[in-house]
Formats: structure tokens, C-alpha cells, sequence
């Protein structure tokens, strides 16, 4: 822990890797965990850019079965989310890469978060593009697009989610990797680092120039890597570190 809030401390530019052991503490369940989302296999396999398309209707309850249930919508950023946003106002150059699509982290506060698997907050049309909110999408068991044409024709389209599904190319990959390699501390929480091309994002780390730190419950295969590595809970390990 003290090697922690020493390289919290003496680090100006800080770049965070975030998965979802990072919600957890806000009572929203990871993936692969005993208690994990993917615990549900025929879920995962609905999960899937393939499966959208060729079954959207059947798609969505499944999406709002993982991803918009009652303990998603009404979790609160935890003590590891608001210990970020304290450093971000510490003045750190802090950016945060999340897999995760809650937005906690931007509800905490933070401002510079790059969403590299999405959001669960919008989703948009295949056929018009249009966007449309969370409380549209939560509107109807299997929301469409209202968009009417000059004739006064609905498109009617079924939306497709702003989160991006197995199959489906990764966001703000290039950008992340630029940031790894040219800051001064890399902080991994709350991932089993095993889904790619993001759990890539470590190699990236230039061992003349930028530490790693990870904190997560398990082990990770980047844990001999690491300069520091803490097995414990994101918000109870960063709520200790950021108390300079
Ligand atoms: N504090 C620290 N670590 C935790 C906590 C916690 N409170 N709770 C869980 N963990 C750890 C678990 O031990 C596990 O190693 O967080 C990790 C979560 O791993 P996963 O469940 O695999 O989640 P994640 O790494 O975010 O998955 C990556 O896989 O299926 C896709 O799109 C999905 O974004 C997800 C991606």
C-alpha cells in the first residue's frame, strides 16, 4: 500500500484500465466471477453482434435481463470511482480506459473517461442513425425507432444498443495504447485482464519510463509485471492510497 500512494503521489500523468470489479463494490456483478453475469452461458452467447442481428427481438429482454436490471440502474459510484475523481482534482492528468458501460465513473465525477466496451445510456438506429436515452430504451420491452420520413412513414427499425457485444471492434483501442506508453503510472483495477484486445493494453507499459500497479481480487497473468499488485477491493485499497 505504500508503494502505492508513493507512485500515486509522485506520478503526474496517470492512465486507469478499469473492468468491472470496479462496480462491484456497487453492487453490480462481474463476468467471470463464481457470481458472474456469464455464470448464464445461453446470455453470453445471445451477447454477440451475430445474435443481434439475426434475432433483435429476442435480443433485447436478454441485453435488459444482463445490463438494465434494477441493481445496474440504481448502483452509485463506490469509494474506488470517487478516489479517482479526487485525483483527477488534485490536479493528476488522469485518464480512465473502462470496460465497463455503467457510467459510474463519470458520475463520480471523473472527466475523462473513454468508454472502450460502450454504454448501456444510448443505443441508436442500424437504418437512420438516430440516437435515442436510457428512458426511451427502457420504454418499450423491445425499443424501435420513431423517426418519421417527409411522407409521414415510421422507421420502425429495431435499435441496436451503444454497447459494444462480442464480435464487435473495441473503442478508443489505438488512443489507450498511445496513453499507456507516454504516461507515468499505469493503474489496472478490477480486471481479470483476459478479454483482448484490451487485456493487451499492460504490454504497451515502456518499462523506462512508466510503473504499473494493479489491484484486483485475483490474480492476473500480468501480475509478475507489475511493480505493485494488491489482491483486495478497488474502493477499500484507493480510498487508503489517495490520502496522501
Ligand atoms: N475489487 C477488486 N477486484 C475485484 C472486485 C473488487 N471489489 N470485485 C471483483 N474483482 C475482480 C475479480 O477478481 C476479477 O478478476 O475483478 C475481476 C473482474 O473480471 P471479469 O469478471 O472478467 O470482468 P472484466 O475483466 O471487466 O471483463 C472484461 O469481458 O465479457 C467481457 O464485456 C465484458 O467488459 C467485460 C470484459
Amino acid at each position: 500500500m505504500d508503494e502505492l500512494k508513493r507512485l500515486l503521489f509522485s506520478s503526474r500523468s496517470v492512465v486507469v484500465l478499469s473492468g468491472a470489479g470496479m462496480s462491484t463494490e456497487s453492487g453490480i456483478p462481474d463476468f467471470r466471477s463464481p457470481t458472474g453475469v456469464w455464470q448464464d452461458e445461453d446470455l453470453m452467447e445471445s451477447m454477440s453482434d451475430g445474435y443481434l442481428k439475426r434475432h433483435p427481438e429476442e435480443f433485447w429482454p436478454k441485453f435488459k435481463l444482463g445490463f438494465m436490471s434494477e441493481e445496474y440502474l440504481s448502483a452509485k459510484p463506490n469509494p474506488g470511482h470517487l478516489a479517482l475523481a479526487d485525483l483527477e482534482k488534485m490536479g493528476k492528468d488522469i485518464a480512465i480506459y473502462t470496460q465497463n458501460v455503467d457510467g459510474l465513473h463519470q458520475e463520480a465525477g471523473s472527466r475523462h473517461v473513454y468508454e472502450l466496451h460502450g454504454s448501456i445510456k444510448t443505443a441508436y438506429c442500424p437504418r437512420c442513425r438516430s440516437e435515442y436515452g436510457l428512458e426511451y430504451i427502457l420504454s418499450e420491452e423491445v425499443p424501435r425507432c420513431h423517426w418519421m420520413n417527409p411522407k409521414g412513414q415510421e422507421c420502425d427499425t429495431i435499435l441496436f444498443p451503444d454497447t459494444v457485444l462480442f464480435g464487435q471492434n473495441v473503442r478508443h483501442y489505438e488512443y489507450a495504447a498511445i496513453s499507456v506508453q507516454q504516461c507515468d503510472l499505469m493503474l489496472v483495477l478490477g480486471t481479470s485482464l483476459t478479454v483482448y484486445p484490451v487485456a493487451d493494453l499492460p504490454e504497451y507499459v515502456r518499462r523506462d519510463k512508466t510503473k504499473l500497479a494493479i489491484v484486483n481480487l485475483d490474480e492476473t497473468d500480468f501480475d509478475s509485471k507489475a511493480d505493485v499488485v494488491i489482491h483486495g477491493k478497488v474502493g477499500e485499497v484507493l480510498s487508503q492510497a489517495v490520502k496522501f
